[in-house]
């Protein structure tokens, strides 16, 4: 259910329910759905879904209106009650073009100037705030009505939800009839309560604050508080505010009791040249991290109402309207603690532990501090208030330190004197410092973790053989551990022939190890067993998990833009390595996985080979598992799917492969059925999962019911 689209209920041609239960199944699905939506959580279905069901509940009240209970969701899209974009705007909500840089900026004045004929009567700068478009209509002075601003043409009705936005008052100062329209967000500080209650409501934490307000703004009953505020950055028919400024329309907005962005920390400036823009959109920028709310660029707007008018709008945007965006987001937040952190290859950098703040769209608790030359330059102390950017998908780093804001008893960083890690000494020649060790520097617990039994389960490789193996120079990462030989073993103290053999023997049976204990066993930073798993299930072989960019790394679940610019770093980090197993013969692929590259092609897979969830073109069958699975929590449940070939997904919809139906199911079930999608009962899949985990081949047909 997209925010934008109309329902399209075409009774003409739906099918009445035939039995009354079936139609109140229909309404609840309706509901479910509809509060999901609003909840801004769980998409629960797609539009052409619901608009169906509304049609057939609807040409079921008409042909049996005994049935039709209170409140149907029917007859509230019908009267006009708000589901999907029903309010009318008076005229359309445009959006803007944008430009990323000083000279695209100069194309647009020099356009804008060509179509007038004559240089602009001034523009004026003000915030781009990063929420959600609303019009706030006013009778009289008194709110009558606020619509989202869903496709441009028409809206959601959100008046109730608007009742207590902040700078958006009920009454106005004097009785005027006017249209008001700006941007519902969220400030960081009630972003962060409001997380704070809706997870201790048992809701999932919003995203970050512009979800947080399009999904508040939308819910009509929350177990919670959480405040809205609003900013003007428009006006219609305001009565004698023909010929007036932009500046001058906003302060009459402001003066009749509405906020404005004019009114806002940032001001509005007012320019004549675009080298003044230029100074005022950076000054905007550099307040960015202090105002309490996103914004995630500056707009320009030509000020003069007759510039306006000649300039006019294209379909979507004003040509007298340009958004520059900032190319990356600086918060502040407090410095908990610096950490010092030696990396695989003995590399030393300090890494800023910070109090959570949102910044680009993800909360960030930790942070780059680049090389102590860097941090002793900054003059970086723990308690200080520093500025954390972010920009796309770099990992996030710490600018500098809020001097105004230091506590006097700040004490400057002492940077270490030996290295953290082995004690060894730091090679300080570079400006990345270095333990001497290099790569030896921490080799006896990256090993252990290679051999350990979640990773490659080398028996017999424990932490003394390795710590020997270490000393004794045999082994410095773990593709060195493939090229010892008996002979070399039987040397080392407290191994015999015997045992040296058998851990030959052992070490060479772990190359045909899946490729996620491999990649489990490398230890990538921000991945554990679950996620290594994920990455490989997902590209299938290392080659194809190197070669991914940090977008396609998002597309495996659970990876978010930070994660996945931590992953790709490491991933970059390890190659050699990764290329020195690969040389030894280290299996460096999934079983049962079609390739990434091959997946769109998808060839059918060698019977045998395939796993039990994966269809006969190879691709992951789409499984729902509603109510519980014995033995197993929710999440397990997901991971026993996608450790069985498929893909775990959250909704029933017609392209739904199975749904394994455990004790407390609900609608998805009915759904399933209802779609006619194939059901398993959740005792069988767990027979299914035991079979596969004890090394069997099954094939679900063989468990259905
Ligand atoms: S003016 C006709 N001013 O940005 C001009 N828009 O990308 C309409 N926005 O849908 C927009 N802050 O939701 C304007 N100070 C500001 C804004 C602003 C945020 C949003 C608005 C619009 C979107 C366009």
């Amino acid at each position: 259910m997209s925010e934008a689209v109309s329902p399209v209920v075409d009774a003409a041609h739906a099918e009445p329910f035939t039995g009354e239960g079936d139609y109140r199944a229909a309404v609840e699905r309706i509901r479910e759905a509809a509060s999901a939506y609003y909840e801004g959580t769980d998409l629960a279905m797609d539009d052409a879904t619901y608009d169906a069901l509304i049609a057939r509940v609807t040409v079921t009240e008409s042909a049996q209106p005994g049935w039709a209970v209170a409140d149907s969701p029917a007859q509230v899209v019908a009267a006009g009650g708000g589901v999907v974009g029903d309010v009318e705007h008076s005229t359309p909500m445009l959006s803007l073009a944008n430009v990323f840089d000083a000279d695209e900026l100069r194309a647009w004045a020099a356009r804008l100037d060509r179509v007038l004929g004559h240089p602009a009567r001034g523009y004026t700068v003000e915030p781009k705030i990063d929420g959600m478009a609303i019009a706030a209509r006013y009778v009289d002075g008194a709110l009558v009505q606020v619509a989202t601003r869903g496709d441009g043409r028409a809206g959601e009705d959100v008046t109730a939800q608007s009742r207590a936005v902040a700078g958006l008052p009920g009454a106005l100062a004097r009785p005027v009839t006017v249209e008001v329209r700006g941007e519902v967000f969220m400030t960081d500080d009630d972003f962060a309560r409001a997380n704070e209650l809706r997870t201790a409501h048992g809701g999932q934490p919003f995203a970050n604050p512009r979800n947080a307000a399009a999904g508040t703004l939308r819910a009509q009953d929350r177990a919670y508080e959480a405040p809205l505020s609003f900013l003007a950055y428009a006006v219609h028919d305001l009565p004698g505010g023909e010929g007036l400024t932009h500046a001058g329309a906003m302060a009459a907005v402001a003066e009749l009791g509405v906020a404005t962005t004019a009114g806002s920390p940032t001001g509005m400036p007012l320019c004549s040249t675009v080298d003044e823009l230029l100074t005022a959109i950076a000054a905007l920028g550099a307040a960015r991290g202090g105002l309490g709310f996103a914004i995630d660029g500056a707009v320009i707007k030509a000020d003069d109402p007759a510039d306006r008018d000649a300039a006019g709008s294209s379909s979507r945007a004003p040509r007298w309207a340009i958004a520059h965006k900032f190319p990356a987001d600086t918060r502040t937040s407090k410095l908990l603690t610096i950490e010092v952190q030696v990396g695989r290859t003995g590399v030393i950098t300090p890494v800023a532990v910070l109090e959570p703040v949102q910044v680009g769209g993800v909360v960030v608790t930790s942070a780059t501090l680049h090389n102590f030359d860097d941090l002793v330059r900054r003059d970086v102390r723990v308690g200080d208030t520093v500025f954390v950017r972010r920009a796309g998908e770099v990992i996030p780093e710490i600018t500098g330190a809020k001097l105004d804001e230091r506590a006097d008893d700040a004490e400057p960083f002492t940077p270490p004197a030996v290295c953290p890690r082995c004690g060894g000494d730091i090679d300080r020649s570079q400006k990345r410092w270095r333990c001497v060790q290099g790569r030896a520097c921490g080799a006896v617990e990256s090993l252990a973790y290679f051999t350990a039994r979640d990773s490659m389960d080398i028996e017999g490789l424990g932490d003394k053989v390795i710590r020997a193996l270490v000393a004794a120079d045999l082994v410095t990462d773990p593709a060195d551990l493939y090229d010892l030989d008996v002979e070399t073993l039987e040397k080392l103290e407290r191994l015999g022939r015997t045992s040296a053999t058998k851990l030959v023997a052992a070490i060479d049976g772990s190359r045909t190890q899946p490729m996620s204990r491999v990649l489990t066993g490398l230890g990538v930073r921000m991945t554990g067993r679950s996620m290594s798993r994920r990455l490989a299930r997902h590209f299938g072989t290392m080659e194809v998990l190197l070669a991914a960019t940090v977008e396609q790394l998002q597309e495996v679940e659970a990876v978010g833009p930070e994660r996945a610019a931590t992953i790709h770093a490491e991933l970059v980090e390890l190659s050699p390595v990764i290329a020195k197993l690969t040389e030894r013969g280290i299996n460096m692929a999934e079983p049962g996985v079609t390739p990434y590259e091959e997946r769109a092609a998808a060839t059918e897979a060698p019977a045998g080979e395939r796993l039990p969830l994966v269809k006969e073109d190879g691709k992951p069958m789409s499984v729902v598992v509603t109510g519980s699975v014995p033995g197993l929590t929710r999440n397990e449940g997901n991971e026993a799917v996608e450790r069985l070939g498929g893909k775990s997904s959250g909704s029933v919809s017609k392209r739904t492969d199975l749904v394994v139906v455990g004790e407390g199911a609900g609608s998805k079930a009915a759904k399933a059925e209802e779609l006619g999608v194939p059901v398993m009962p959740s005792d069988r899949f767990a027979a299914l999962l035991a079979a596969h985990d004890a090394g069997d081949q099954p094939s679900w047909p063989d468990f259905q019911g």
